[in-house]
C-alpha cells in the first residue's frame, strides 16, 4: 500500500518536471523568408525557426519551365529557389550547435508535387533539423473561399518525409470587418477523419488562427485529445490587426498547455498573453 502511494507520487513527480523543461511557446519565428537578403538575416539573428512560403515560379530573369521557389502568392517570381534555400539552412545547421528549424508553407499541391526531391535529402534520419511541411488543406472559418491544398496527395506525399513535422490546417477568412468566428465541430471533424482514414503515422500540429481559436476551446481540445498518439501539438498564428479575445486565448493555451502550444503571434498580442513563468495554473 504505502509502496504504491511513493511509486505514484515519484512519478507525477518526474512528470511535472519534463513538462516544465518544454515550453513550446518559448520558440521564436521569422516569416515569409522569402529571398536571399532575408535568409541571411534570419540565420545571423537569434530566431529559431524559418517559416517561408514556396510557389512555383522562377528565378528573377530566368525564364524555362516553372521550379519550386520561394514567394507568397501573388508572386511567381524570387531571387531564392527552395533547392538554394534548404542547401543553405543545411550549411548553417551544419557548422552551428543551435540548429535552426524550417517550416515550408506549400501554397500548391504541384509545388509540393514538385519539391519531393528537393526535400528528401533533408527528411533523411541523419539529418535532424526541424523540418516542416505546411498546408491549408481544408476549407475553414469564416466560410473561407480561397481553395485548400489537395488534403489526401498533401498526406501521401507527406508520409515520403516520415522524420518531418506534418502541419495541417484550415483556409481563413478573418480580419478586417471579419472579427467573430470559430472552428466548427464540422472543420475539426474533417481533419480528424482525414488523419484517420490516411492513416497519418508521423508528427503533427494543427496551425490555428487566434481569434478564431479561442471561441473554439472544446473542439480543439477533442483533436488534440484524439490525435494525442501522434504527439499531436497546435500552433496559434495571428495576423497584424486581427481581433483576438485575449483572455479567452490565455485560458485556451493554458488549458492545451505550454508543451503543447507552438505560438506565433506578433509580439503586442504575445506580451498580452502574458503568460505565467511556471506552470501551476495548469488545469
Ligand atoms: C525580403 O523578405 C522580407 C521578409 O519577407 C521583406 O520584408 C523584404 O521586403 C524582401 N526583400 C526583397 C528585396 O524582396
Ligand atoms: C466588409 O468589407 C468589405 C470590403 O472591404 C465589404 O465589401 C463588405 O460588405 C463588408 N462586410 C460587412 C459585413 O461589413
Ligand atoms: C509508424 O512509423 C514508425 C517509424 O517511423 C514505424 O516504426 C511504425 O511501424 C509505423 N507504424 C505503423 C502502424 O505504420
Ligand atoms: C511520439 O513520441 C514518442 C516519444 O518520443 C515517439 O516514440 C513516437 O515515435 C512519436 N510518434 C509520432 C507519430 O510522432
Ligand atoms: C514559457 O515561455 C513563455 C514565452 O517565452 C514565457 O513567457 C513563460 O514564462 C514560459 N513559461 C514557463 C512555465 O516556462
Amino acid at each position: 500500500m504505502f509502496l504504491v502511494i511513493i511509486l505514484f507520487v515519484t512519478a507525477t513527480f518526474v512528470t511535472c518536471e519534463e513538462e516544465t523543461m518544454k515550453n513550446l511557446t518559448t520558440v521564436t519565428w521569422a516569416h515569409a523568408v522569402n529571398n536571399k537578403t532575408y535568409l541571411e538575416a534570419a540565420l545571423a539573428s537569434e530566431v529559431a525557426m524559418l517559416e517561408a512560403d514556396i510557389v512555383l515560379g522562377h528565378l528573377t530573369g530566368h525564364d524555362g519551365p516553372p521550379i519550386p521557389i520561394m514567394a507568397h502568392p501573388p508572386a511567381t517570381t524570387s531571387d531564392l529557389s527552395l533547392a538554394e534555400f534548404l542547401s543553405t539552412v543545411a550549411q548553417y545547421n551544419n557548422v552551428n550547435n543551435k540548429q535552426k528549424g524550417v517550416k515550408l508553407d506549400f501554397k500548391s499541391i504541384e509545388v509540393f508535387s514538385k519539391s519531393q526531391e528537393l526535400i528528401a535529402p533533408y527528411s533523411k534520419p541523419q539529418v535532424t533539423f526541424p523540418l516542416w511541411l505546411n498546408a491549408d488543406i481544408l476549407p475553414g472559418p469564416v466560410k473561407a473561399t480561397t481553395t485548400p491544398v489537395d488534403p489526401i496527395k498533401f498526406i501521401e506525399l507527406g508520409a515520403n518525409h516520415p522524420r518531418a513535422v506534418l502541419c495541417m490546417g484550415w483556409t481563413t477568412r478573418y480580419g478586417g470587418n471579419i472579427t467573430e468566428g470559430e472552428y466548427t465541430p464540422e472543420q475539426i471533424g474533417s481533419m480528424l477523419r482525414l488523419v484517420n482514414e490516411q492513416k497519418i503515422n508521423q508528427t503533427i500540429t494543427f496551425p490555428v488562427r487566434a481569434g478564431l481559436a479561442c471561441n473554439s476551446q472544446p473542439v480543439l481540445l477533442d483533436l488534440l485529445r484524439e490525435t494525442a498518439s501522434l504527439n499531436s501539438s497546435m500552433t496559434v498564428w495571428s495576423s497584424e490587426g486581427d481581433s483576438v479575445e485575449v483572455g479567452r486565448l490565455k485560458a485556451l493555451i493554458l488549458t492545451v498547455g505550454l508543451e503543447r502550444t507552438y505560438l506565433d503571434v506578433p509580439h503586442d498580442l504575445a506580451a498580452k498573453l502574458n503568460l505565467p513563468s511556471t506552470d501551476k495554473v495548469k488545469h
